[in-house]
């Protein structure tokens, strides 16, 4: 419908990067002539030995590999500090804004950069860290977060961080894969006005691992903490005796960058491994071209460094183009809904990019905390994380950005490395919803259940039919484990795991999980791992989890538990489990339902039949299709009875 399509704002049409025409010829290129293109292109990094090979990727099991640039030499440090320092050397390079309004934001400039990311890197060499080695980073929202990625990068060393709301079993599993002997993290962390014991719980991992030797801890509260003798070092007292210069590492453009564990939809989540030349051209490329960021352009990305959003979009990309990243510590609603305009209001910023789910809630808290504030600066505004709801993308488009900022809806994922399907400011038309157009290089293609390529106007599984720069290239230890998660449903595709509409103008809108990864406030939680924390409880036998549709997070989490014979089901039971599953995973797999059952719907040979729980966890019980199949089909009207919600 014509009214729900918004224009490129003139403001953007006249000098954006890329525009419509460029666009389409630039586009019709990446694919076409994807060598000429790709190298001219890896001509933006600063390079030690230029690549003179662009993709030599095949998704054929046969000849199966992701590989890219693979003859050229570079430091992705050095990209992103010291080629800056001949021109921006006083400019901002980070901005990090407290988590209490009353504290002092922190200005660190490339020089202040170089020096803080050269010690850090120092610190680490003299803890025996070398090239190839994994290295954990537990931390919070902090600059020195940012400052150990990139000590990393400089040394040649892997990072692998772990979010700061995962629990100890979950951080043990994380170092335990990677056989990392060395975390890096904090005495405690802050968000919205609480602290967090990060410290403690690397203590409680500790006991769970036996690869750990080193833990360095950086001072951010002063809270006290425990410091055990041999292991544990401050890095303020290990920093004092470093220098302030460190070579950076010259590394090939497939040496590992870093490790990210992220969920699948079976078994223990997996590390995705990304490389160095690839990603860091993707990673740049991309925020380059979606955010168009201008000199004096303050950038800020609500993400937190503990996801991909945050490496690539916090850290990588927009410090590899020279842009102000704007590092936030604290949550979007504390201490009042109107914090995050508060802070854009602070620094004058000028692109924003957050989370549907962010936005949703601070929607509902109404346009009072919004209006109160200038937003003058804002010139766009970007969403990620998980399908944006129509209601949500005007309210973002109309009252936040005053209907002057366009919106880019990027869609991509962990195993991507950045942005695949999105509008660009000048160069799309935009509609509520819609992630839009490929980038370029990206091929998309749907496909229907038995592989088939579907044209037009149509609806199916999303795959991708070429690599691009920022692809996965394995996962961690497992290479075999990479091929059959994501290339051998469709075979000579990559599998994205998500639903897609093209709609007749050929726009693209994802609808969504097709397999069993529930996506929770823009975070993505197998369903596997919330019931193997489940089972782990003495009282349960059995349990089966799906997602449910939820207004603010996006998707909930929804358990059907069976307990032990002699467990009696109770209200305090319920808690125990939720509490439990918060202690194994953390908050984020917190199940917002737990249904006790005394079976689930299973087919004749015992297979779990989730389209019949995920339609009860709807409230969509009118339709449950043929449960013929089932080996009790009484187990159905239990469910439905005792359903909660
Ligand atoms: O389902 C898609 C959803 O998030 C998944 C990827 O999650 P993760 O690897 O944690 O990365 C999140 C940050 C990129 C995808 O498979 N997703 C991500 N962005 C969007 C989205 N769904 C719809 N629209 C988006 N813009």
């Amino acid at each position: 419908m014509a009214e729900d399509l918004y224009p490129v704002p003139e403001s953007w049409a006249a000098d954006a990067r890329v525009t419509a025409e460029g666009y389409a010829t630039d586009y019709a290129r990446s694919l076409d002539d994807a060598t000429r293109f790709w190298l001219e292109r890896a001509d933006s990094l600063e390079w030690v030995s230029k690549p003179t090979v662009a993709d030599e990727s095949s998704f054929e099991e046969a000849t199966f590999g992701v590989k890219w640039f693979a003859d050229g030499v570079l430091n992705v440090s050095a990209n992103c500090i010291d080629r800056h320092l001949a021109t921006r050397r006083d400019q901002i390079a980070i901005i990090w804004e407290p988590d209490s309004p009353a504290a002092d934001p922190r200005f660190i400039t490339f020089t202040e950069l170089h020096a803080e990311v050269c010690r850090f890197a120092n610190v680490l060499k003299a803890q025996g860290v070398r090239k190839d080695d994994r290295v954990t980073l537990y931390l919070p929202m902090i600059p020195e977060a940012a400052f150990a990625m990139l000590a990393c990068a400089r040394i040649g060393a892997v990072h692998s961080i772990v979010f700061g709301g995962f629990s100890p079993e979950a951080l043990a599993g994380r170092i335990t894969d990677c056989d990392s002997r060395i975390v890096v993290t904090v005495d405690e962390g802050r968000r919205g006005g609480k602290t967090v014991p990060l410290k403690a719980n690397v203590d409680a991992a500790a006991k769970l691992v036996t690869c750990l030797d080193t833990v360095i801890v950086v001072r951010a509260t002063g809270g006290g903490v425990e410091m055990q003798p041999g292991r544990d070092i401050w890095y303020d007292e290990a920093a004092a005796s470093v220098a302030a210069e460190c070579a950076p590492e010259p590394m090939n453009a497939e040496d590992p960058l870093f490790l990210l564990y992220t969920s699948g939809s079976t078994g223990k989540p997996k590390g995705v491994l990304h490389t160095t030349g690839g990603y860091l051209l993707w990673a740049s490329y991309t925020h380059a071209c979606v955010f168009d960021c201008r000199d004096g352009d303050t950038y800020w990305c609500a993400a937190d460094v503990g996801w991909v959003t945050g490496h690539s979009y916090i850290v990588y990309g927009p410090l590899a183009n020279g842009v102000t990243t704007l590092m936030y510590e604290g949550v979007p609603n504390w201490p009042s809904p109107a914090r995050m305009w508060q802070v854009v209001d602070r620094h004058k910023v000028t692109q924003l990019y957050t989370a549907p789910t962010a936005l949703r809630a601070l929607m509902k808290e109404g346009d009072d905390f919004v209006t109160g504030t200038s937003r003058a600066s804002l010139r766009l505004l970007g969403s990620v994380g998980e399908p944006i709801n129509p209601e949500a993308w005007r309210w973002y488009h109309d009252v936040v950005g005053e209907g002057r900022c366009p919106i880019v809806d990027t869609w991509w994922q962990t195993e991507t490395g950045g942005h695949m399907i999105t509008p660009l400011p000048g160069a799309t038309a935009l509609k509520p919803g819609s992630a839009a157009s490929p980038f370029f290089g990206v091929e998309p293609l749907l496909v229907d259940a038995e592989g088939k390529v579907l044209e037009g106007a149509t609806e199916g599984n999303l795959v991708i039919a070429r690599s691009w720069p920022g692809q996965m290239r394995t996962v961690w230890g497992d290479h075999e484990r990479f091929f059959q998660t994501y290339f051998s449903t469709y075979p000579g595709f990559y599998f994205t795991g998500d639903g897609a509409r093209r709609d007749a103008d050929g726009y693209w809108w994802i609808t969504g999980r097709v397999d069993d990864v529930i996506n929770v406030s823009g975070h993505r939680m197998g369903t596997a791992e919330v019931e193997s924390a489940l089972v782990l409880h003495r009282t349960v036998a059995e349990a089966a989890v799906v997602g449910f549709p939820h207004e603010i997070k996006g998707q909930g989490i929804y358990a059907y538990v069976t307990l032990n014979a002699g467990d009696p089901p109770s209200d305090a039971l319920r808690k125990e489990l939720v509490t439990w599953v918060r202690g194994e995973i953390g908050p984020i797999a917190t199940p917002d339902a737990i249904q006790f059952t005394p079976g689930l719907p299973k087919t004749r040979s015992g297979k779990i039949m989730r389209r019949i729980l995920r339609k009860i966890a709807e409230g969509d019980v009118s339709s449950l299709g043929d449960t013929s199949t089932l080996a009790d089909p009484s187990v159905v009207d239990d469910l439905v009875a005792n359903r909660v919600g």
